[in-house]
């Protein structure tokens, strides 16, 4: 930049091929609110409410198959009539001038039989269940175990990564912007990468190299179905949520890094963003998450991430204003997700940039299906909540 002052949280940002007004961004989070795996009227306004011209959001987790499950009532993009209604969605928040990816996303073992076709066992790296430390959140809004997986044969595998790859492209057909991965949290693809969690013999598990082999794969089936600068991924080396514990995180985010480098190289093309996850974040609003580290060790991690990237960095976890604002001005972050702060401020954007007063969220609402409790009815600065007459 030519002047002395630093960016800021409102300070445009061109993230590849896409020009943004600000950084604040929507992170991804799964709301349940799509009945039966299809997309309703209900998230076309929730992602309107919290569109603003410019600005960048990421659906929830989103499904690639029926074997991805492991939520009541998640959306899928992997059936025509899924890729059908996600387009009303698109366009709305299209015609409010913002940018969306859709989160691709399947849980592996983090499911259970009541999820999955023909009640069977869940898929995974391992035939290792989470621990009961865990709960996983039944149709009938209870608490169960979660269950022993079946550890996916390598023959398998292929046919897994057909999944992202078609997803990726209903994605582009439903009329996103790009999809974004979702290696993080402990889900399938965070269950190839962990040393806490693989403890395959094959190729898929045991050194580092094995361990990123299934996340490269599906990154380059994407990358050559959608092209690279559609193409983002998420990451939490770092975050222990699920069990997803791994001996040496940093190792393993500078791993997944110098792959995706390697790969922007071999293309002689960009992805969109990397999105990493801050250890800080206190997962789900149920159990403390991240791994115990001082606040200097995680800013360090994500900082040694950061610089090792060669592209947009996008951090997420327990950002306030404040940190948002210090992050983007130290050149920590190119971009910052907001999630729980979004569910509960649809204009999240307006709010920060007045430094306006925030609404509390309320964590009992958020996996519910009421699509309006606790899902569009959180109030606008102006005292209103109907989006379409704020255009
Ligand atoms: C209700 C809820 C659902 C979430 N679902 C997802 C998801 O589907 N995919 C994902 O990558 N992260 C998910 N997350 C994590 C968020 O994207 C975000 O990283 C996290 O909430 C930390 O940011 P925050 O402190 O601003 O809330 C979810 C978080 C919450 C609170």
């Amino acid at each position: 930049m030519a002047d002395n002052h630093p960016a800021t949280l409102f300070s445009p940002y061109k993230m590849g091929k896409f020009s943004l007004s600000h950084r604040v961004v929507l992170a991804p989070m799964t709301r349940c609110r799509a009945l039966n795996g299809i997309p309703r009227p209900a998230l076309a306004e929730y992602y309107a409410q919290r569109s603003t011209p410019g600005g960048f959001l990421i659906t929830e987790g989103t499904l690639i198959s029926p074997t991805a499950p492991g939520f009541p009532h998640v959306p899928g993009i992997y059936s025509e009539e899924q890729v059908e209604a996600w387009r009303s969605v698109v366009d709305a928040v299209h015609a409010k001038g913002s940018i969306i990816f859709c989160q691709l996303w399947h849980v592996g073992r983090a499911s259970h039989p009541v999820y999955q076709p023909g009640a069977a066992p869940p898929i995974s790296s391992t035939n290792k269940p989470i621990s009961s430390r865990w709960r996983i959140l039944l149709p009938d809004q209870s608490y169960g175990v979660y269950p022993q997986p079946r550890p996916l044969d390598a023959s398998e595998i292929p046919q897994i990564v057909d999944h992202y790859r078609q997803s990726a492209i209903n994605a582009i057909r439903a009329g996103f912007d790009g999809i974004e991965i979702h290696g993080a949290h402990g889900y399938l693809i965070d269950q190839f990468l962990k040393d806490g969690i693989n403890d395959r013999t094959d190729d898929y598990g045991g050194p580092i190299s094995n361990r990123c082999r299934f996340l490269m794969q599906v990154l380059k089936a994407v990358v050559s179905a959608i092209g690279a600068e559609r193409v983002a991924v998420r990451i939490s080396p770092a975050i222990d949520h699920l069990d997803a514990m791994d001996s040496d995180p940093l190792r393993l985010g500078l791993a997944v890094v110098e792959r995706i480098n390697n790969l922007q190289q071999e293309l002689g093309k960009r992805l969109t963003y990397l999105h990493v996850t801050q250890p800080r974040y206190t997962a789900y609003g149920q159990t403390e998450s991240g791994r115990p580290g001082s606040e200097e060790e995680e800013a360090q991690l994500m900082r040694t991430l950061r610089n090792a990237y060669e592209g947009t960095f996008m951090a997420s976890g327990g950002f306030t204003r404040e940190l948002g604002m210090e992050a983007v001005a130290h050149g920590d972050a190119d971009l910052v997700s907001y999630g729980r702060l979004f569910i509960s401020n649809p204009d999240l954007v307006e709010r920060l940039k007045l430094n306006a007063p925030l609404t509390k969220y309320n964590r009992k609402t958020f996996y519910t299906q009421d699509p309006v409790k606790g899902y569009t009815d959180y109030p606008f600065l102006s005292g209103t909540n109907e989006p379409i007459s704020r255009l």
